[in-house]
């Protein structure tokens, strides 16, 4: 690159991204529109991120979609949200398994209709042999519902005699996270200006990067995904260690 400025592309590209996908209401409230056409909208932002993380070789990329505190919102939202997740997937699925791309959804299975639990392991069934993009969507998902979940299944190991407590490991109950066979995120992105985690994956980001954004979801792209990127690039990630040039 001729600025020598660090590209969106090339080495040290983030391994996994993922993001929080804030700001559809605000989007919507500035337009005099109603959420749902924020969350409309938030959807036709969802697509283009998917393809331009493809486009630039991303590995692995989890969204937020719903978490499980969302069901504190008017019913009316509720359905609007569960719809447009039934509508992504249903309009969706064919171009991204063409495309390679493995879908996960990762979240509480509780509260969910019958149906969308039906078009989750279709999602699951047709992409699962899949390898280019690894998408995860988290869907009614809490990161201390999903840690909790994790614990009570080695709380019971213990109790049946099948492992000590004091042999228990970060790797063993990492292994029993719905995350379990992807690497940590190495960059998380949180748009509308929000800087909190809201429960979103919180064992999973001990150590990964954090970009925030003023961008309201509905107009994320690959510019700004991009952009995310290219200030990842400048971090100087240390896992509590020392980087080469620290100096003695
Ligand atoms: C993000 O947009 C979508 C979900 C949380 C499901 P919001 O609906 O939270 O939008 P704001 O934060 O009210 O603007
Ligand atoms: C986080 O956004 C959840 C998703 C993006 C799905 P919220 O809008 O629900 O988060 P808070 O309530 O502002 O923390
Ligand atoms: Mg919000």
């Amino acid at each position: 690159m001729s600025s020598g400025a660090p590209g969106p592309s090339g080495s040290h590209l983030p391994n996994h991204i993922a993001i929080i996908m804030d700001g559809n209401g605000r989007w919507a409230k500035a337009r005099h529109l109603p959420r749902i056409m924020g969350h409309r909208a938030g959807v036709a932002a969802v697509r283009a991120t998917v393809r331009a993380s493809a486009k630039l070789g991303i590995k692995y990329l989890t969204l937020f979609g719903f978490s499980s505190e969302n069901w504190k919102r008017p019913q009316t939202e509720i359905n609007d949200l569960m719809g447009l997740l039934r509508l992504y997937i249903q309009s969706d699925l064919n171009e991204l398994h063409h495309n390679g791309v493995k879908i996960r959804i990762i979240g509480a299975k509780t509260r969910l209709e019958g149906d969308i639990l039906k078009l989750i392991d279709e999602v699951h069934a047709t992409t699962k042999g899949n390898s280019n993009l690894k998408l995860t969507i988290a869907f009614n998902y809490g990161g201390q519902d999903e840690i909790i979940d994790a614990v009570r299944f080695l709380a019971q190991e213990a109790a049946d005699g099948k492992l000590r407590p004091q042999d228990i490991t970060r790797e063993m109950l990492a292994a029993h996270l719905t995350t379990a066979d992807m690497p940590d995120p190495d960059l998380v992105i949180r748009t509308s200006g929000e800087q909190r985690l809201s429960n979103f994956l919180i064992w999973q980001t001990a150590y990964s990067e954090f970009v925030f954004m003023d961008t309201l979801w509905p107009d994320f792209s690959e510019l700004q995904l991009t952009e995310a990127i290219r200030q990842y690039q400048l971090r100087d990630r240390r896992f509590g260690g020392r980087n080469q040039s620290a100096g003695t």
